[in-house]
């Protein structure tokens, strides 16, 4: 679907460009405003037209402008045209930039759907797919069997808040982090068919699962691709941001109550870390731009070392997401910040 933004200088267009095409859709902007031409917006044939306006007060809060309001009142004669063919006029005068680009998603979605009452695929709507429960406590179940710790309904539900609350704390659009709370329950269920390459497997599962509930594929674009790129096998780089909110989720839930085996001597050295954290938070600093692991470890059951030995790969990859996203990221174990 091709969205076209048009709109008066200031209006915000270029922030909501750029944000949609982060979150996967075909968005462009046409500078209408400086055009004689009144049907300029309508010569790339958008599926969607979305006209921005602000008044001229808001104007000079946003940027130091050098034209007068009758410039001002210029640009919207010459956009008169798309204003009244338009799909959705904004006026983002007491709007947020995240606040624009979710009344904009909400109305495209709308309009991919024809208007009907089909809800928007939210994680509600996929948790209520009978399928996917089975696929997330199948997998888990295959993984108990060559002796992984818990990746269930506890991991699926963990990473998919956290995966949320990351870009919800940083500022993303709302949708954004809707997005990654789907990639965060869905991520593991690939495990049912096998743990070598479950993410690209996850990945082309979960396409069948949104494209049947209606999820616009550009958005199961980004889905997919966060599923496909969350484990280091395959690959373990970010590929976008709900990509990037994904690793943090996944690979920051390290708790004893992952930890299956009974046996406390039989444990192997993932048990034994596992096990020995009493408690995980990932905490997000929105205003110091940094993301920090804070663990609480029982150093009796497993020294730090240890910690680090098995998960310098995922602290790695936790890193690299939290660039990403902007951020630096930190790890601190009993209180001690170690990165
Ligand atoms: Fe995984
Ligand atoms: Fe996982």
């Amino acid at each position: 679907m091709k969205i076209c933004v048009a709109g008066v200088c200031t209006a915000g267009k270029t922030t909501l460009v750029n944000t949609l095409r982060k979150l996967g859709y075909q968005a462009y902007h046409v500078a209408q405003e400086h055009s004689y031409v009144a049907r300029m917006w309508a010569l790339r044939r958008p599926d969607f037209l979305v006209v921005l306006d602000c008044s001229y007060e808001t104007s000079l809060k946003r940027r130091a402008v050098p034209w007068g309001v009758a410039y001002m009142e210029e640009q919207r004669r010459r956009l008169e045209d798309a204003r009244v063919h338009c799909d959705l006029y904004l006026n983002t005068d007491d709007m947020g930039p995240g606040e624009v680009v979710d009344a904009v998603v909400a109305a495209v979605h709308k309009a991919q759907i024809g208007g009907s009452m089909m809800p928007i695929v939210n994680l509600d709507v996929v948790k209520k797919v009978p399928e996917i429960e089975i696929y997330i406590n199948k997998g888990n179940d295959h993984l108990g069997a060559i002796g992984y710790t818990e990746h269930g309904p506890r991991h699926a539900n963990l990473v998919a808040n956290i995966a949320h609350n990351v870009l919800a704390r940083l500022g993303f659009p709302q949708r954004e982090a809707e997005l990654a709370a789907i990639a965060g329950y869905l991520h593991d269920i690939g495990n049912i068919i096998s743990r070598v390459g479950h993410g690209q497997a996850g990945a082309t599962m979960a396409f069948t699962v949104l494209r049947e509930l209606g999820m616009p594929h550009d958005e199961i674009a980004v889905v997919m691709g966060a599923i496909g790129s969350h484990d280091p096998e395959e690959s373990g780089h970010p590929v976008n941001n709900v990509s990037a909110a994904l690793i943090l989720g996944d690979k920051s839930d390290v708790h004893r109550t992952r930890v299956r085996n009974p046996d406390q001597a039989a444990f192997d050295i993932h048990d034994r870390v596992n096990y020995a954290v009493e408690h995980s938070f990932l905490r997000v600093d929105d205003r110091g731009k940094t993301i920090t692991l804070e663990l609480k470890i029982d150093t009796k059951i497993s020294p730090v070392m240890d910690y680090f030995e098995i998960f310098l790969t995922r602290m790695v990859m936790c890193r690299r997401a939290a660039s990403f996203l902007g951020c630096d990221f930190g790890l601190a174990i009993n209180d001690v910040r170690l990165l």
